[in-house]
């Protein structure tokens, strides 16, 4: 890991689902030993999956795992977050720990309020291509958070992708709006150069198959280059070529005014969830 878990770190996951399984692995991938993790979760069988194909400890408990931990992940449904923490103030009372929510929405305030504790809290936005160790995060750290715990919270984090921080916690609605709904944008912009290729007479198969590998290899050049990718468009652009034409047509058709219209009816909709989710509690 570049920044190294402390391997006498135990790290408690409440929530043994997708990501926190994602996260797991990622941190096993990196060295973090499997003695030194610990998952809890309402559901058995998920718990014992876990455990066979990681090694890390489980329990069904999770003030169990928490007396375990130096280190709390959060990674419940944000809708549940009332139930975990509510039952679990004692335990985190009697505890210093490092908490670290990556539940959607919900807030460092309501963190705060639902654990009743000064605890260090880190709030991540995480994305689903985590799950396959491509990631964007994006972290906020109350103001009881050490140098030593935004270190930490950043290496398991980088564990499963790329990590940022955020200066305030309301840029978290946008970050929803970019990199937590984007995939799903990419995944649209997908279907759609498919579908189009498919009604200009293409096998299914191969549409799918090139526009897959040339949304990826876009990325792959956009990272791996120094420049920005406003300047590779242009390189790629050239006069009176087809690409030109394209970019013609999305430009006539409104495309950059989409992406904009869309982000912020995605941050309007997280704003209005993490508000709901603050009434909640
Ligand atoms: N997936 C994503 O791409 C993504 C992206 C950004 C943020 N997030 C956030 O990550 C968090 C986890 O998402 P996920 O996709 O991993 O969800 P998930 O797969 O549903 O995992 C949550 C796990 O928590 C368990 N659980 C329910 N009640 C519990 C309790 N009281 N104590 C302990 N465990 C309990 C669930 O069990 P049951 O299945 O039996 O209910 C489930 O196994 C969410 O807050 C979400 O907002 C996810």
């Amino acid at each position: 890991m570049s920044r190294m878990i402390n391997q006498d770190q135990t790290i408690a996951f409440i929530g043994a689902g997708n990501m926190a399984t994602a996260l797991i692995k990622g941190l096993i991938a990196k060295g973090c030993p499997c003695a030194n993790i610990w998952a809890s979760d309402t559901n058995i069988e998920q718990l014992s999956l876990l455990k066979n194909d990681s090694g890390i400890n489980v329990s069904s408990d999770n003030a169990e795992v928490i007396i375990q931990a130096d280190i709390v992940v959060l990674a419940v449904k944000p809708q549940l977050m009332n139930d975990v923490l509510l039952p679990l103030q004692n335990v985190l009372a009697e505890k210093t720990v490092l908490l670290i929510s990556i539940a959607a929405g919900v807030s460092i305030k309501t963190l705060e309020t639902l654990s009743s504790t000064q605890q260090a809290i880190v709030r991540c936005m995480p994305n689903t291509p985590a799950l396959v160790e491509a990631g964007a995060s994006a972290l906020f750290a109350n103001s009881s958070t050490s140098e030593a715990q935004r270190q930490q919270s950043q290496s398991i984090l980088s564990a499963v992708g790329t990590v940022c921080w955020l200066q305030q916690e309301s840029d978290i609605d946008t970050v929803t709006a970019l990199s937590g709904s984007g995939p799903a944008y990419f995944f649209l912009f997908i279907e759609a150069l498919q579908k189009a290729a498919v009604d200009q007479g293409l096998n299914p198969d191969i549409a799918n198959s090139l526009a897959l590998q040339t949304a990826f290899g876009a990325a792959k050049l956009a990272l791996s280059s120094d420049g920005d990718v406003a300047e590779l468009r242009r390189k790629v652009t050239s006069p009176g070529g087809t690409t030109e034409a394209a970019i013609a047509q999305f430009e006539k058709d409104g495309f950059s005014n989409i992406i904009a219209r869309a982000v912020e009816k995605a941050k309007a909709r997280s704003e209005e969830l993490a508000l709901l989710s603050d009434n909640q509690k």
